[in-house]
């Protein structure tokens, strides 16, 4: 049987940078208190929809693979803020790399997508249905959260992120996965605009429900079980990681993660501080600024836990192959919304929902 080996990796964050400080020229928070509850210090604003992200973040995965887009066979995106519910993101990145021979589909495990993804491309692979696999995870969560709400508008930002998995002899790639969903908790992180969602008698802003607290406890629970499960699965320990490369949500939750597996902080992948929660596209962005900053080593053992809204849940053991350098340049940028500031972009979208909000209570 083939393994799926890892071949390509990638990032697309956008140009517009928001600093807790700018969250509180028109929220009641401060950066001292993003700070010490979420590890955040700043954000990225896309000015454009997801699948420009993604689009730039496949390109830069295709450049560290050396890949012609035409080999390429199935294309997952990883998503919960799709620009349109039909076509899929996944059409529109293969039509704009030319990824003619590829299937392609997105998939909706909130934070935990690109993981799910990785799970799945990974079976197909290893099952001979696949070849070569692009993955993606992104997003652009500014456009759907309540900026009147501080306690969730301060937690995330938009980008995406990308990874080429290859049939390979190589024992590399994702090794073990556990994927799960605690259902029971489905309200305690939920968005109603679905075909559920009456648009027609509602004028006002997306109701997006998000109880922090029991979202942490349920996330520590999950991604607790799913890091066991892998280590059953493997036979492996603690002892046998060399890096943790964990869903970006919560500084608390990665230390809790890190302390847990015994992995030590120069060992613990963290850039919360830079884009907050990135959802879908956490993952990815932190396995290429990972490489980029060779943190990972040819042939390392590596443990990824994630967790999202569902409460979907997921880890896995990835064993990393030789080449951590990529084989073309894999710095692509978006240039497109470089000349908006943050505050322009989400401005705006505070000022609609603060307006909706007061026709809602008069
Ligand atoms: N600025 C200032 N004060 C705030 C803010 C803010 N942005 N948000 C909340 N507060 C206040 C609250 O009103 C409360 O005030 P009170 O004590 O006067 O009532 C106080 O701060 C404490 O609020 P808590 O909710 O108890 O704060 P907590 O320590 O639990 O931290 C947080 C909140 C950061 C949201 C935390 O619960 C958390 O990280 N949860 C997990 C969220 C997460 O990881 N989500 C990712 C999944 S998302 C996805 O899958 C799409």
């Amino acid at each position: 049987m083939k393994f799926a080996e890892i071949t390509g990796w990638g990032k697309c964050v956008p140009p517009a940078v928001m600093t807790n400080n700018d969250l509180a020229t028109f929220l009641d928070t401060s950066d001292e208190w993003i700070r010490t509850r979420t590890g955040i210090e700043e954000r990225r604003v896309s000015a454009v929809g997801t699948s420009a992200l993604a689009t730039v973040a496949a390109r830069n995965a295709l450049a560290a693979a050396d890949l012609d887009p035409l080999e390429i066979d199935l294309i997952i995106v990883g998503t919960c803020t799709a620009d349109e519910i039909i076509p899929n993101v996944a059409s529109k990145v293969q039509q704009e790399i030319g990824a003619k021979n590829a299937a392609a589909f997105d998939l909706n495990a909130a934070c935990s997508s690109f993981f799910y993804a990785m799970h799945f491309a990974t079976s197909s692979i290893r099952m001979g249905m696949h070849k070569k696999v692009l993955i993606i995870g992104a997003e652009r969560l500014t456009r759907i959260l309540d900026w009147t709400k501080r306690e969730s508008a301060v937690l995330f930002g938009d980008g995406a992120g990308a990874m080429v998995l290859e049939a390979s002899d190589n024992h590399a790639g994702l090794l073990a996965s556990k994927v799960s969903c605690d259902a029971d908790a489905r309200d305690v992180l939920s968005l109603d605009f679905g075909m559920s969602f009456d648009r027609y008698n509602f004028d006002g802003v997306m109701p997006f429900n998000f109880i922090g607290q029991e979202i942490f406890k349920r996330a520590v629970k999950g991604m607790s079980a799913a890091v066991e499960a892998v280590f059953q699965e493997t036979g492996l320990s603690v002892d046998d990681i060399d890096v943790l490369i964990p869903h970006q949500a919560n500084k608390r939750l990665i230390d809790f993660l890190a302390k847990m597996c015994k992995v030590p902080e120069e060992k613990t992948m963290v850039n919360i501080q830079k884009y907050g929660n990135t959802s879908s596209a956490t993952l990815p962005i932190a396995y290429t600024e990972a490489l980029e900053t060779g943190m990972v080593k040819p042939g390392d053992s590596i443990i990824s836990a994630v967790f999202g809204g569902g409460l979907t849940c997921g880890a896995g053991l990835i064993k990393w192959g030789e080449r951590v350098t990529p084989l073309q340049n894999n710095q692509m940028t978006l240039e497109q919304g470089a000349n908006q500031s943050a505050l322009d972009l989400i401005l705006p979208l505070f000022e609609g929902a603060k307006a909706a909000a007061a026709k809602a209570e008069s």
